[in-house]
């Protein structure tokens, strides 16, 4: 496995894999590597002549500056794990390299972004628009990998896909949790002990929402429902729990009447923000 911390050199070097036929695929991700990233390389290192992850904690996707300050940074250790799952290459260009200027392009994902993560989080996917996009014209991959534990981002990333003609393929993988159905995520390892063992309650609210809108109780009632979970349990402090079009990410009244739905939560549990989803 090779390191690279030069946009030049990797484009240098993925140019001459490309010439050879050789076929690439890309996991951009922020570091603090779990299984649920090692997911996507194995995913990508069996599809792929060459697996690419990008490791960069992007400060324009960030509009907390002490969630961006604290994000947990364990270089050292994701690329050990990179290398045990068979990745070829990481990308880990610091931000200067990255941005050597401010950029000044502006995206407007029109609905999609007004909803849940975008309403939270002015910004947020503006800034993984451009950081994605810089990915994609850096390592020009044939195969692009990505969670559906981040639903909207996967919204967001098909949409810029469309939108500008990336001519690459997504491929979304599933969400990979913990024993007691907690995703994970690199956000969980700053919850104490009291937090974690909370945190699987997000997951278990969620589930039961499923079970109860399979049953034909109303969306209305179903969040009301949930969100009365969330109220009993003090550490939490809920942010959103939405049932939403899988595709427009609209909220909906009636399960199953546009199609496929999914439910969306995204809490407080002390300092962390945690995000979950389930699809049905
Ligand atoms: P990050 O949060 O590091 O996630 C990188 C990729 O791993 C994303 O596609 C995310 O959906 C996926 N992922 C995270 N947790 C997962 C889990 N439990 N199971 C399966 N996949 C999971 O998402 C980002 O970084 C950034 O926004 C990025 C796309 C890299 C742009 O900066």
């Amino acid at each position: 496995m090779e390191v690279f911390t030069s946009v030049a050199s990797l484009r240098n070097f993925l140019e001459q894999q490309t010439f050879q036929q050789r076929s690439i695929g890309l996991v951009p991700t922020m570091g603090a590597l779990h299984d649920g990233h090692i997911s996507l390389i194995q995913l990508c290192k069996r599809e792929n002549d060459i697996a690419v992850c990008s490791i960069f904690v992007n400060p324009t996707q960030f509009n907390n500056p002490e969630d961006l300050q604290k994000y947990p940074r364990t270089l050292e250790a994701d690329c050990a794990m990179l290398e045990a799952a068979g990745c070829d290459i990481v990308f880990a260009p610091s931000v200067e390299e990255m941005y050597p200027k401010q950029p000044v392009l502006k995206f407007n994902f029109g609905a999609l972004e007004t909803v849940m993560e975008g309403a939270s989080r002015p910004g947020h996917f503006n800034g993984v628009g451009i950081v994605v996009s810089k990915l994609f014209n850096i390592v020009k991959p044939h195969r692009a990998y990505f969670g559906q534990k981040d639903l909207q981002q996967v919204a967001i990333v098909k949409k810029l896909v469309s939108d500008l003609s990336f001519g690459l393929e997504l491929i979304i993988a599933p969400t990979i949790r913990e024993e007691d159905g907690l995703a994970m995520s690199s956000r969980n390892r700053r919850l104490n002990v009291e937090e974690r063992e909370i945190a699987p309650h997000l997951f278990q609210i969620l589930e039961s929402a499923k079970r109860k809108l399979l049953k034909g109780e109303s969306v209305e009632e179903v969040i009301r429902q949930a969100t009365a979970a969330f109220d009993s349990i003090e550490a939490f402090k809920l942010d959103y729990f939405e049932i939403a079009d899988l595709n427009t990410l609209q909220p909906i009244t009636t399960p199953g009447a546009t199609g496929t739905n999914a439910i969306c939560v995204a809490a407080f549990l002390g300092p962390v923000r945690l995000i979950d989803n389930i699809v049905f």
